[in-house]
């Protein structure tokens, strides 16, 4: 059945693209910031840790909301880590980082999702897709606020 919800095919496929690129870093930032929950070491594991999984669990209910986005564009959305991961401009580290490294790496990778939602929000905003803006607004405002409170533990 054809999709008639005021966007083109094209309007829609450029802003589930703009979306499979938001998706893509969410899911890398997810996966490294688990591991992070798993691996910290030294004086603040405790706050770390659990700071970690409150960050994690936000990644991990984000990435439902981007992929549904793009379903309701009436695109699929990406089914493997694999091609997950092919969208992401954040990579996976080679080994375990100390604390203070696993922070910083953190506030790179929020920096990141940051500027791929507000790329995605122009690119939205172009298209007329005031939902999409909201999303890439919303993701790229808890994206600054988690840089700022890891930032604040360096
Ligand atoms: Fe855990």
């Amino acid at each position: 059945m054809p999709i008639d919800i005021g966007l083109n095919e094209k309007a829609r496929e450029t802003s589930a693209q703009a979306l499979r690129v938001l998706l893509g870093d969410t899911y890398a930032l997810y996966v490294k910031t688990h591991g992070y929950h798993w691996n910290v070491t030294g004086q603040r594991f405790n706050s770390l840790h659990n700071m970690f999984m409150t960050q994690y669990t936000e990644l991990w209910t984000a990435l439902d909301e981007i992929a549904e986005r793009i379903r309701a564009l009436g695109h699929f959305a990406p089914g493997s880590s694999a091609e997950l991961m092919a969208n992401a401009t954040i990579k996976p580290d080679n080994g375990v980082p100390d604390a203070d490294a696993m922070i910083s790496n953190l506030v790179k990778g929020h920096e990141a999702i940051s500027r791929a939602a507000k790329a995605g929000l122009k690119i939205a905003e172009d298209n007329n897709d005031i939902v999409t803006v909201d999303l890439m607004t919303r993701r790229a405002d808890i994206a600054e606020k988690t840089a700022w409170m890891l930032r604040a533990n360096l």
